[in-house]
């Protein structure tokens, strides 16, 4: 099923996410309905706020330049190590048509659990550590904005200020 995606500035994207104590049914329906609702959105991942769910889980799309992409689920990932530092343009499905630079790791090596609740290490670079990192920070309530560079601070209020206007003539 897809889901709606929450947008800015709901407060539930300001929310740090819980912790997963077991694999329920709700929880993989969840995980499922995720991965539906990030291919529908052209999406590099999602976080489970983003539709509506506090819980530490976030679905990544693997393989973003393939035809058929490939999907994971991380259940309570917590980054391990983490090097470099790269400056790359970002989006989130939560702020449509906002694009910021935003300085990331470059490799990260994170630890999560997989819906049969093993542990997997899972270590990466590039596009698929920044789309981890963004959405880690989903889950602690951090959102792309906190982390914009001082020259985008105008585009940043446009923006919020454009969202005002639009919640307000609802
Ligand atoms: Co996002």
């Amino acid at each position: 099923m897809v889901l709606k995606i929450v947008k800015y500035p709901d407060s539930i994207l300001r929310k740090r996410c819980l912790s997963v104590k077991r694999i329920s049914k709700e929880i993989i329906d969840l995980s499922d309905d995720m991965i539906e609702t990030m291919k529908k959105s052209d999406g590099l991942g999602l976080a489970a706020n983003q539709v509506g769910s506090q819980v530490q889980v976030f679905v990544l799309n693997t393989t973003p330049r393939e035809d058929s992409p490939t999907s994971e689920i991380f259940i309570n990932p917590k980054i391990l190590d983490q090097e470099g530092s790269v400056i790359e343009e970002e989006g989130c499905l939560s702020f449509p048509g906002l694009y910021l630079k935003i300085t990331r790791y470059e490799k990260v090596r994170l630890h999560a659990k997989n819906l049969y609740n093993e542990d997997i290490i899972y270590e990466s670079s590039g596009l698929l550590a920044r789309a981890i990192q963004h959405e880690i920070d989903h889950l602690n309530g951090v959102v792309f904005i906190d982390h914009a560079n001082k020259e985008d601070e105008q585009v940043i209020r446009d923006y919020l200020a454009n969202l005002d206007a639009s919640v307000e003539t609802k």
